[in-house]
């Protein structure tokens, strides 16, 4: 007897100084020590040992149990020791390593040209009118006095999503909207992006632009040409001049090509203007009877302007970029350099 705890005993330590981990050391525990392991059992056939060695032998397997409940408890230490030095290791910070810098987001200089605008023009008193992207060819097109058979249409590569349905060509299309819901006076711009099937280095299938309109009395193209000359100052710098050339647009009457003395020449002519020191920069016109008419305006006593103007191209002279895709592609180097 004495001979088998002693075996059992020597196996059970040697057991606990090879186990690698906790959780072998458990292990360990559970067959010498647990409820069947070969320490009980041992416990268990106290009662075939002959009476008088019973305390003997009981003293022997008291005594391989102190041994090893002793091993198992130094060996435990020892193993979370090990643990905690590992734990230490992995979520050591190495606070000589340089700072991961979260850098600031900040707007797209589409964006930035878009708020520019709306300040300005909110400085002038304009309110702002949100559209939708999609529309009916009616507002489209219809209702700014371009029949379905009309020559104009060709002027914009249309995307249909039916029949009846497009996305919007411009922003003219919030003018019927406006003129729809409000009584003259009205003094409105609405910003917002557009679609044409186009696409080259100055023309995007998708681009923002910002309509203008203003409905009074006694309205005409000098308030227009008046307007415009504190706007190109405000945005341009205050040596800029406007010119107006004739143009054709269905909804309006007279149209103009709106240009500006190029800002980078002062007009001596220059890589930007291509020479001619001016820059087109809008389309507008006087708003077209029919329009109006159409809108159930008086044209007795109302008249109005409108003016549309191309958000990529105001930036993109603004910081001298001569491809339109720059504006689209997303590339921080280009981005990071178009801040104010
Ligand atoms: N909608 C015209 C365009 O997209 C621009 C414009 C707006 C012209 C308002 C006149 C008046 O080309």
């Amino acid at each position: 007897m004495q001979n088998k705890l002693k075996e059992i005993r020597e196996k059970a330590i040697s057991q606990i100084e090879n186990a690698a981990n906790l959780e072998a050391l458990n292990e360990v525990r559970n067959v010498v020590l647990g409820k069947k392991g070969e320490l009980t059992a041992v416990l268990r056939g106290m009662k075939d040992v002959a009476a008088e060695d019973r305390p003997k032998v009981g003293q022997w397997v008291n005594e391989a149990r102190d041994a090893i409940e002793t091993k198992l408890e130094a060996q435990l230490k020892k193993l979370e020791k090990e643990a905690l030095k590992l734990r230490y290791e992995a979520e050591k910070i190495d606070v000589t390593m340089p700072e991961v810098v979260a850098e600031p987001g900040s707007l797209h200089p589409i964006t930035l040209v878009k708020n520019e605008l709306v300040d300005i023009f909110g400085s002038m008193g304009f309110e702002v009118f949100e559209g939708t992207e999609i529309e009916t060819d009616y507002y489209n097109f219809t209702a700014l006095n371009t029949p379905d058979d009309h020559p104009a249409r060709d002027m914009q590569d249309t995307f249909y999503l039916s029949p009846e349905f497009l996305l919007r060509t411009q922003t003219s299309a919030g003018q019927i909207h406006v003129m729809e819901a409000k009584k003259p006076p009205i003094k409105v711009i609405s910003p917002g992006k557009v679609f044409r099937s186009d696409d080259d280095a100055t023309h995007s299938p998708m681009f923002s632009q910002m309509e203008g309109l203003v409905v009074d009395k006694g309205i005409s193209l000098c308030d227009l040409k008046g307007m415009l000359d504190e706007f190109v100052k405000k945005i341009f710098g205050k040596e800029t001049k406007t010119r107006l050339r004739p143009s054709y647009f269905p909804f309006t009457e007279p149209s103009v090509e709106v240009d500006v003395s190029c800002f980078q020449c002062g007009g001596c002519g220059c890589k930007l203007c291509k020479g001619t020191g001016w820059i087109e920069v809008l389309g507008a016109g006087v708003v077209n009877n029919k329009v109006l008419e159409g809108c159930g305006i008086d044209t007795n006593e109302y008249s109005g302007f409108a003016f549309g103007i191309g958000i990529e191209r105001i930036a993109m002279l603004k910081y001298g970029i001569n491809n339109i895709k720059m504006l689209f592609e997303s590339d921080m180097r280009v981005l990071k350099q178009l801040h104010e």
